[in-house]
């Protein structure tokens, strides 16, 4: 089998993992061919692409990024695009197609599939907001990284008296915040799945300031105060109504000083969580989903993707992929709210 292999949306540690271990069993295993479609969607839609075998990933497993490069191309969104995507294929001589992404690009994947295109996805992204899987690579690396940070915030911030805000990236879910949050030991935790009381978390900061320590708010990109607690301009939303990155962090720095007196200060972590080398965790898993998914192109189940479960790799219907978005339930978000303050 010729088999294409692409990466899509925002890049992710342990892209080149999964690259790797596609194209090691590919080969080794099973004597399949691999081309390297750049850029995501946008690879096969202009035919574009690199050559794709055993040297072209050695030595990429610690690599963060992804080799083949990714964008947030989407083929269904241009005219006469899906038409491209399956001419270019043909041309190439491709059989099958090994996709890597978030929601959009296996949103693709899953509409490619019911037009007869042969695809497998696997699943990645740091927010780890994906239904079907219990855990997406990236996810463990991007909790560790902003943990880290925590743990450094906290010195400067009890040598000065101040609260450090630490934004930390989940548009539409705080799993990132929740995580590193409770890592990193912070008094405050704010996720998008629960608009927050701006007169609470100052009370929170009072509180902790009274115990000699300085306070630390994690705070998803994508939280928002309770309704009308902040007026916003228009130019600081975007598409989807939430805080412009380094909206949020910002604004409660200055809400916080404003009440409590006290200096604040805010850290916006942005895409330092999505670079350099994976965890190991996330190395595994990638690895696993890699073996898992040239697998399931080779056996010809196509438009599944795998997907953890439990410590298993097992595989879903593509369409799992964007049936539903998995935020943080009450109950972890209450189980937190012990240490605030
Ligand atoms: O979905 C991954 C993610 O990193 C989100 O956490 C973040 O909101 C978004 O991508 C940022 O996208 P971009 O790289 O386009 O700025």
């Amino acid at each position: 089998m010729r088999i294409g292999v692409l990466t899509g949306g925002g890049d992710c540690p342990g892209l080149n993992a999964v690259i790797r271990a596609v194209v090691r069993k590919g080969v080794s295993t099973y004597g399949h061919e691999f081309v390297g479609f750049r850029d995501g969607w946008r690879g096969p839609l202009e035919g574009l692409t690199r050559p794709l075998g055993i040297p072209e990933v050695r030595g990429i497993l610690p690599r963060g990024g992804t080799i083949l490069g990714s964008s947030r191309t989407n083929p269904f969104k241009i005219e006469g695009g899906v038409e491209r995507i399956k001419a270019n294929l043909a041309d190439h001589g491709i059989d099958a197609l090994i996709a890597i992404g978030g929601e959009d690009t296996l949103g693709v994947a899953t509409k490619l599939d019911e037009l007869g295109v042969n695809v497998v996805g696997v699943p990645k992204t740091i927010d780890n907001d994906l239904g079907a899987t219990d855990y997406t690579f990236g996810f463990d690396t991007a909790v560790n990284i902003a943990m880290e940070a925590i743990d450094r915030l906290h010195t400067t911030a009890e040598s000065h008296h101040r609260t450090l805000v630490v934004e930390v990236m989940g548009r539409h879910a705080g799993w990132i915040a929740l995580h590193a949050g409770l890592a990193g030991g912070a008094n405050v935790i704010l996720l998008p799945e629960r608009n927050f009381d701006i007169d609470q978390v100052a009370a929170y900061v009072e509180k902790r300031f009274q115990t000699q320590y300085s306070p630390i708010i994690v705070v998803s990109e994508g939280a928002m105060p309770l309704e009308g607690q902040m007026v916003l301009q228009n130019q600081e939303k975007d598409a989807f109504g939430h805080v412009r990155l380094g909206g949020i962090g910002q604004w409660l720095a200055g809400e916080i000083e404003e009440r409590t007196g006290k200096e604040a200060r805010t850290v916006v972590l942005g895409h330092i969580q999505r670079g350099g080398t994976p965890t190991a965790f996330d190395r595994v898993l990638a690895t696993r989903f890699g073996l898992h998914a040239i697998d399931a192109a080779h056996d010809g189940d196509f438009g599944t993707m795998v997907a953890l479960r439990g410590t298993d790799i097992v595989r879903v219907p593509l369409a799992e992929a964007t049936r539903e978005l998995k935020t943080v339930p009450v109950e972890r978000y209450t189980e937190a709210e012990v240490f605030f303050g």
